[in-house]
C-alpha cells in the first residue's frame, strides 16, 4: 500500500524522496511518513462507509497510534474526528486546529483536571466507569452554577458523553492489546447497563449521546466485529426504554495490517462492509432506527504509511550461530517487537536489486539483550553504513517511542510527490536534560 519504488540509483523512494537522500539531510534514524498512503487509507474508510452503510456515520483516527500535529491536522482534512486519550493528546489535537466537536475523549482513569479541560473544549467524553460518570455530574453542575464569563461558551452545555462498555467478545491477538474480554480493565459490565441508563435518565446535566466499545487491535478475523455489531444494537434497544436519545453506536477499531508477507488482513472494504452490514441487519431486526455509525481505526489508518530508516553499524558474527548488525535505534524508537514480540522485516535501501542471500539479525543499540528489531531478517549482503529500513512502522511507533538509554528520540518527516517536510524534529542532548534539575547542594565544587 506505501508509495514506494525503487529509483536508477536502485535506491527506495518512498512518496518519491529518495530514502538515502533523506537520511543525508535529515540525519538517522528517521521515520518517514508517506502523505499519500495515510490520505489514501482516510479515505477508504469513509468511502466505504458511505457505500456499505444505509445511514450516518463518522471515521474517528485513533490518535495514540500516532499523536503530532502534522498527522491531527492532514486526518482532520480528509473530514475525520480524532479520537484521544489524555490531555496531552486533546492538546496537541487542538493545537493543530482540529474542531473540539470532532474530538472523542477516552481512557479508563481521566483526571478530573482531564475531564474538566475536555468538558471546557467541548469534546464528547468516553466515559469508562461510575466515578468518572459521578465526577462529570459534578463538574457540569458547577458548571452551570458559576456565572460562565470566565469559562469558554461549551460549557454552557450539558457535557456530551458516550458509554463506554465491555462487550465480551474474544478475538485472536496478542493479549496485551485484547480490550474487548470480560476480563479488561476498560469499561462498564453490560449488565450495569439498566444503573447506568438510570443513572443517565436522571441526570440532564450529562446529554448521553452514544454507546461504544472495541474489542482489540491488530485483528485479521471479521466474525468479532460482526458479533460486535450484534451486541451493540441490543443496548441500543435498550436505550429506548429509558426514552434515551442515543443514537450513536462507536464500533471501536482493531483492523491489522501486514507487517510481514505472511500477514494478510481483510482490507479496510472488507471490514467495514461487514461492520455496515451487522448493523444495518441487526436494526432491521429489531426494528430500530439506524444509528450514527462511528468506527475508530489506528493501526490501519497510519501503520503501513511510515518507515524507520536506520544506517548500518557493527557485525557481529558467532560461527554456526548468528549474524547480528546493528542500527542505530532499536527499542525506544520501535518497542514493538520487545513489548509484543511483533515481527518486522526490512530492506537494505541502497541495495535493492541485490540478491537477499543473507540471513542476519538486526540488533538496535540499547544495553539490553531482548533490544533486537528482527530476528532472522533475509537480507542483501552489505556494510556498516548502509541504509536499513523497517516499513509498517507507522503505528505505535513513535508514539511509544522512549528516551531509555537517553537516546533522543528521531525526527520523522513528511513525504509527499518528491517534497519532505520536517514534522517532527530530532531531539536534542538539550531536550534531554530540559526537565532535569540539579538542587544547589549536589553542584560540582559545593560541599
Ligand atoms: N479505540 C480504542 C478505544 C482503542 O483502545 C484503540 C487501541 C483503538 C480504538 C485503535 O485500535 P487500532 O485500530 O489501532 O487497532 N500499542 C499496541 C496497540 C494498542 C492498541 C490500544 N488501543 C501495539 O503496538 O500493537
Amino acid at each position: 500500500p506505501l508509495t514506494a519504488q525503487v529509483n536508477q540509483a536502485d535506491h527506495l523512494e518512498v512518496g518519491g524522496c529518495d530514502v538515502v537522500d533523506l537520511l543525508q539531510k535529515f540525519d538517522s534514524p528517521l521515520y518517514i511518513l508517506d502523505e499519500d498512503t495515510l490520505r489514501t487509507a482516510c479515505r477508504q474508510y469513509r468511502e466505504s462507509f458511505i457505500k456499505y452503510y444505509p445511514g450516518e456515520s463518522q471515521v474517528i483516527y485513533a490518535s495514540k497510534a500516532w499523536n503530532c500535529l502534522a498527522v491531527c491536522a492532514i486526518v482532520a482534512s480528509e473530514g475525520l474526528g480524532i479520537d484521544i486519550v489524555s490531555g496531552g493528546e486533546l492538546y496537541t489535537a487542538l493545537q493543530a486546529g482540529v474542531d473540539s466537536t470532532h474530538l472523542y475523549l477516552h481512557g479508563n482513569n481521566k483526571s478530573r483536571e482531564e475531564l474538566e479541560f475536555a468538558a471546557d473544549s467541548g469534546c464528547t467524553i468516553v466515559v469508562d466507569n461510575w466515578l468518572e460518570l459521578k465526577t462529570l455530574a459534578e463538574i457540569s453542575n458547577e458548571q452551570h452554577s458559576s456565572p460562565s464569563t470566565l469559562r469558554p461558551p461549551h460549557s454552557a452545555l450539558p457535557i456530551r458523553v458516550m458509554i463506554r462498555l465491555t462487550p465480551g467478545i474474544e478475538c485472536h491477538t496478542h493479549d496485551y492489546i485484547r480490550t474487548g474480554s470480560i476480563d479488561s480493565k476498560f469499561g462498564f459490565d453490560p449488565d450495569q447497563l439498566d444503573q447506568v441508563f438510570q443513572f443517565l435518565s436522571q441526570h440532564s446535566e450529562l446529554s448521553c449521546v452514544g454507546l461504544h466499545a472495541h474489542i482489540g487491535s491488530q485483528i485479521f478475523e471479521l466474525e468479532p466485529h460482526h458479533d460486535l455489531a450484534a451486541v451493540m444494537v441490543q443496548w441500543l434497544l435498550k436505550a429506548t426504554h429509558y426514552g434515551l436519545p442515543i443514537a450513536i453506536l462507536n464500533i471501536g477499531g482493531g483492523l491489522g495490517i501486514c507487517y510481514t508477507e505472511s500477514d494478510d488482513p481483510p482490507s479496510i472494504e472488507a471490514w467495514v462492509k461487514t461492520v455496515s452490514e451487522a448493523i444495518a441487519q441487526a436494526c432491521d431486526a429489531h426494528q430500530v432506527p439506524y444509528p450514527k455509525l462511528i468506527s475508530e481505526p489506528g493501526r490501519s489508518l497510519i501503520g503501513s504509511a511510515c518507515v524507520t530508516a536506520y544506517t548500518l553499524g557493527a557485525q557481529k558474527v558467532i560461527p554456526n550461530v548468528r549474524t547480528y548488525w546493528s542500527v542505530d535505534g532499536g527499542m525506544s524508537d520501535n518497542p514493538r517487537p520487545i513489548t509484543y514480540q511483533s515481527v518486522y522485516r526490512a530492506v537494505i535501501a541502497n541495495r535493492m536489486s541485490t540478491p537477499l542471500t543473507e540471513t542476519i539479525t538486526i540488533a538496535g543499540k540499547h544495553c539490553e539483550s531482548g533490544d533486537v528489531l528482527i530476528k532472522d531478517a533475509k537480507l542483501a549482503a552489505a556494510e556498516p553504513g548502509d541504509a536499513l529500513v523497517i516499513p509498517a512502522t507507522g503505528a505505535y511507533n513513535y508514539s511509544m517511542s522512549s528516551n531509555y538509554n537517553r537516546i533522543p528520540r528521531p525526527a520523522a518527516v513528511l513525504v509527499n510527490s518528491g517534497e519532505a517536510n520536517l514534522i517532527l524534529q530530532r531531539e536534542t542532548y538539550d531536550d534531554l536534560i530540559r526537565q532535569d534539575r540539579l538542587p544547589e547542594r549536589l553542584r560540582q565544587g559545593s560541599d
